[in-house]
C-alpha cells in the first residue's frame, strides 16, 4: 500500500488567482437552468452520491426507496444477504415499485401485478405468457452502481466512473479513527429548499458565516483547512470538545481511539458533488444535497453515533439535544441560502471580492467549472 503524508492543516488552502484577486462565480452558475443541464450530465450523473447507511438495509428483504439525482431508486438486501441497488422502476410501463422503507419476500408492481425476486429477477409477468417471444430474464431490474464505504452507501449511474475509492482518495486516512463501520444511524430528516444545490455545499464548508448566522445557536467558529488527495475537500472546526450539541458537557464521550488531529475539532468534508459527513469527537452526521432544479434542492441531514452508545437504555434522551441542534443550524443555513438564492436572480448582482476564509467556497467552484462542457463554462466567467 502506498504510504501518503499525513494530512496537516493550514488556516486556508488557495489555488490559483491569488488571493486578493478571487471573487464568487457569476450569479447565473446559480440561476441558469442551463448550467444545471449541464451539471446534471456532466456532474451528477457521473459521480458518486450518498444514498444511506448499510444498517438501514440489514437483513435479509429489507428495502429502501429513495429520490435520487437520477430518478427513484431502492436499495434491497436479497435472501443471499447481498445488498444491491435498481431503479425503482417497473419494467412493464414504468410505475415505481417500492415506497419507504420495509421488508418483502419480494418486490409486486402495484400496477399490473408484475413481480420480482430481490435480487431483481423477473418472476412473474402476468398475462404475458400468451405475447409472443416474450421472455422474463431480459426484463429484470435495472441495476445501479453501488459501492460502500464504513458503512456508507454509494451510487454511481456512470459505469465507467472510477471506483469509490479512488473518489474519495485519502479520506478514508483522515477519518479512519472515527470508525465510520461501527456506528449506527439513528435519526433522519429531509429539507426542501428553495436554492441552488451548490450554495448549500458552500456554506456547509465555511465557518465565516457562523458568528452572523448562528448568533443564536453554534455561534462563530474558527476554522482550517486541509489539503487533499482525491474528489473531496476538509475543514476542521477547532473545539476541545464536541460542537455537535450546544450546551454543556456533550452527553456522550469522545470516541474510544480517535487521532490526535481528531480530538482537536470537527472535520467538515465535502465528497464531491454533495455529499458531506461532519464529524465531531462524538458523533458523525451527514448532509446530503440533491438538485432538484436550479433553485430547488432537498437537504438530507442524518445522525450517527457509534453502536455501543446507541444500546444505553438512556440513549434517546441523550442524543436529543444532537438531533435539535442538526435541525435548528440547518434550518437557519437554509434561511440565508434562500435569501441568497434570491438575491442572485438580480439582474444587479455581480460577483464579489472573496476572503480568505472563502477558501473551500473557490475550491468548489473551481471543481464544478472545470468539470463544465467548455463552452457552458466559458459564459460564466
Ligand atoms: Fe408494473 Fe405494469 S407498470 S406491472
Amino acid at each position: 500500500m502506498t504510504q501518503h503524508q499525513p494530512l496537516t492543516p493550514a488556516p486556508y488552502v488557495w489555488t490559483a488567482p491569488p488571493l486578493g484577486e478571487a471573487t464568487s462565480a457569476h450569479p447565473r452558475f446559480y440561476t441558469d437552468p442551463e448550467v444545471f443541464k449541464a451539471e446534471i450530465a456532466h456532474i451528477h450523473l457521473k459521480h458518486w452520491f450518498f444514498a444511506g447507511r448499510v444498517e438501514e438495509v440489514a437483513n435479509p428483504g429489507d428495502f429502501k426507496a429513495l429520490e435520487t439525482v437520477g430518478g427513484p431508486a431502492a436499495l434491497v438486501r436479497g435472501q443471499d444477504g447481498v445488498l444491491r441497488a435498481f431503479a425503482n422502476i417497473c419494467r412493464h410501463r414504468n410505475s415505481i415499485l417500492l415506497e419507504g422503507k420495509g421488508c418483502a419476500h419480494s418486490i409486486v408492481c402495484p400496477y399490473h401485478g408484475w413481480s420480482y425476486e430481490l435480487d431483481g429477477t423477473l418472476a412473474g409477468a402476468p398475462g404475458m405468457r400468451e405475447v409472443p417471444e416474450f421472455e422474463k430474464p431480459p426484463h429484470g431490474l435495472l441495476p445501479i452502481r453501488m459501492e460502500t464505504w464504513d458503512g456508507a452507501i454509494f451510487l454511481n449511474f456512470d459505469d465507467a466512473a472510477p471506483p469509490l475509492s479512488e473518489h474519495l482518495g485519502d479520506l478514508p486516512e483522515l477519518l479512519g479513527s472515527h470508525r465510520f463501520g461501527d456506528m449506527r444511524v439513528t435519526w433522519q430528516i429531509e429539507i426542501e429548499t428553495r436554492c441552488n444545490w451548490k450554495l448549500l455545499l458552500e456554506n456547509a464548508m465555511e465557518s465565516y458565516h457562523t458568528g452572523i448566522v448562528h448568533a443564536a445557536t453554534v455561534g462563530a467558529q474558527k476554522s482550517m483547512s486541509f489539503p487533499t488527495r482525491g474528489e473531496w475537500h476538509c475543514i476542521q472546526v477547532q473545539a476541545g470538545s464536541s460542537i455537535a450539541v450546544l450546551d454543556g458537557d456533550p452527553p456522550f464521550p469522545p470516541i474510544a481511539g480517535l487521532s490526535e488531529q481528531s480530538r482537536k475539532g470537527t472535520y467538515f468534508t465535502l465528497i464531491e458533488p454533495t455529499t458531506q459527513f461532519a464529524c465531531a469527537q462524538d458523533t458523525i452526521w451527514w448532509l446530503a444535497v440533491r438538485p432538484v432544479a436550479v433553485d430547488r434542492s432537498v437537504l438530507s441531514v442524518g445522525g450517527c453515533f457509534p453502536r455501543p452508545y446507541t444500546e444505553l437504555p438512556d440513549f434517546e434522551e441523550r442524543a436529543a439535544p444532537y438531533y435539535q441542534r442538526w435541525e435548528a443550524v440547518a434550518l437557519e443555513d437554509v434561511g440565508i441560502l434562500e435569501k441568497q438564492q434570491r438575491a442572485l436572480g438580480s439582474v444587479m448582482a455581480r460577483p464579489g471580492p472573496l476572503s480568505w476564509r472563502d477558501d473551500m467556497v473557490l475550491a468548489i467552484n473551481r471543481w464544478v467549472l472545470s468539470r463544465l462542457p467548455a463552452e457552458v463554462a466559458a459564459t460564466l466567467t
